[in-house]
């Protein structure tokens, strides 16, 4: 009988890094703008410890450079301390990782339709809880760690609240949450649209874990017809910026965007891209920016 071949898992290089836990959020945006937009932290006596697998191709001394430019720029604080990459040979670190995550509340009680919990852990129960979402951990942007996934799911709810919203439209799914917590309070449309295979498959994959039927996936604003009453984006300046005139083509009249996915510093460009539709709200968070417009 032929002997089966087994070929060993490939070896990848991984970013490591410690952080002060209010740098986290900074961190993890610079890393977004670098084309990373998975990453793990654990805690440690030391502060937190990040870790990301580098993309094909990532210029690791050029990202070490640019950090320091940004940190010098930042008044010399250093936020990356003993940066570094290091290639990985094994895998079970993931597991052991996913593991070790707690479940937590991705919206508090005092939020229309809350409290709602995240479940990274990667397993699901035979009895799934209606009120939890399942979601494996760094496998796509979007676990509900990070500042602007919390608020836009935030902003989600309460809008949702407060009129009849039939269908909505989460631009930028990463692993599906915002489109999950769109679809677990009501709406009955929902499209999902991320332009990242990878996310896609993840967002498949945990429609399916939770059991949410009824959303449509696609893998980019150009596949997505008609117009939505309520749409929700957290994708960063550059690309909403870019997506502007698509974006509000897709808004039916009197609809409502909730933006996010960009720095405080850049609160104004996003502002002047989008000064054709109201402002009904605005908020900072941890030096995070959300906008919540709407089309006359
Ligand atoms: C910051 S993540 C947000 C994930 C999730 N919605 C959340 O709130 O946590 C942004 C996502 O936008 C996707 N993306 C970036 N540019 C895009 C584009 N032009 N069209 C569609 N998706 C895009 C990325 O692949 C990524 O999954």
């Amino acid at each position: 009988m032929p002997r089966k071949k087994f070929s060993a898992p490939r070896p990848f290089p991984q970013l490591e890094a410690e952080l002060a836990p209010n740098d986290l959020d900074l961190a993890i945006g610079l890393l977004y703008q670098w084309g990373i937009s998975s990453s793990q932290t654990r805690r440690r006596r030391s502060g937190m410890q990040l870790s990301a697998e580098l993309p094909k191709g990532f210029r690791f001394e050029a990202f070490r450079k640019a950090v320091l430019r940004w940190e010098r720029a930042r008044g010399g604080k250093k936020v990356f301390r003993k940066l570094r990459r290091r290639l990985i040979r094994d895998r079970s670190w993931v597991r052991k990782y996913q593991r070790a995550l707690r479940p937590f509340v991705l919206l508090p009680a005092s939020v229309p339709g809350g409290p709602w919990i995240v479940d990274p852990r990667g397993k699901v129960p035979r009895r799934r809880d209606p009120k939890t979402l399942y979601i494996e951990a760094g496998l796509a942007f979007g676990t509900g760690t990070h500042t602007t996934t919390r608020l836009a799911a935030e902003y989600l709810a309460e809008a949702m609240e407060n009129s009849e919203t039939g269908s909505v439209l989460d631009l930028g799914c990463g692993t599906g949450i915002l489109a999950m917590v769109a679809r677990k309070l009501g709406s009955k449309r929902v499209v999902a649209a991320d332009n990242d295979p990878e996310a896609l498959a993840v967002a498949k994959e945990n429609f399916r874990r939770n059991g949410v039927r009824g959303i449509a996936l696609h893998g980019g604003l150009e596949e997505v017809s008609g117009r939505f009453p309520l749409i929700v984006s957290n994708i960063g300046l550059n690309v909403l910026v870019e997506l502007q005139s698509a974006l509000v083509r897709k808004l039916a009249p009197g609809g409502r965007l909730i933006l996010t996915g960009l720095l405080y510093k850049d609160r104004r460009a996003l502002r002047r891209a989008y000064r054709g539709l109201k402002l009904l709200r605005s908020e900072n968070r941890r030096g995070w920016s959300i906008f919540f417009l709407r089309k006359a």
